[in-house]
């Protein structure tokens, strides 16, 4: 791989902060969806908000190996990319204390980084249309596989077979805020016995 990845380091995200109530996470829960659903802006709340830390997989990556993703996307290509998310999936599920991570929408392309969603945690879909994710991204110029819309209404329909297969639970996000996200995520977790009080 050109873009080799270092070994894991400190990366959280976003560290436990100021919760009022104090929650653990019993193990790695990993969000998907499609770009837009509100992944990383989700974790990082609810995060915050229960005292347990959360991480960006595109973040992490973009650290280890020193580039942005649509450099990566660029120099090396798509194929590269996946493998490095795919390595660095099992690096996060790995690590310690168990984390929320939010995934870039396409972890679910590769049997690799599905089997790893389904064994290695807690996986839940936040489901999205591509005209909402359309109207939710501010900057497409981050996100080389979102350029027109027509495009990414047929990469959102090919997609939603592999997100159902790879989820152990769906929220559709479509026409609720992130506070709502957010709030349905949290009754998810703590329903599931994954996010519990301590
Ligand atoms: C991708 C989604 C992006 C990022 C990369 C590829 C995809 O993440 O991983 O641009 O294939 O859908 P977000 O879903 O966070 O935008």
């Amino acid at each position: 791989m050109a873009c080799s990845m270092k070994q894991a380091g400190s990366v959280r995200e976003s560290a436990p902060k100021r919760a009022k109530q104090l929650y653990e996470l019993r193990r790695p829960v990993f969000l998907i969806g499609f770009m837009g659903a509100g992944k990383s802006t989700v974790a990082r709340r609810l995060a915050r908000s229960c005292g347990v830390s959360s991480l960006d997989l595109d973040t992490y990556i973009e650290r280890e190996c020193g580039k942005k993703i649509r450099e990566v996307f660029a120099d090396e290509g798509e194929a590269a990319f996946r493998r490095m998310e795919a390595h660095a999936l099992g690096e996060v599920a790995a690590m310690d204390a168990a984390m929320l991570v939010s995934c870039g929408g396409g972890i679910v392309t590769t049997d690799e980084s599905r089997q790893a969603l389904q064994k290695l945690g807690f996986t839940v879909l936040l489901k999205v249309d591509a005209d909402e994710a359309a109207s939710r991204i501010s900057d497409k110029s981050t996100r080389p596989l979102f350029q027109d819309l027509e495009s990414a209404r047929q990469l959102c329909e090919d997609r939603a077979p592999l997100y159902e297969q790879a989820a152990a639970a769906t929220i559709d996000t479509r026409g609720k805020d992130v506070y709502r996200i957010t709030r349905e995520l949290r009754s998810l977790l703590e329903e599931e016995g994954v996010l519990c009080r301590i």
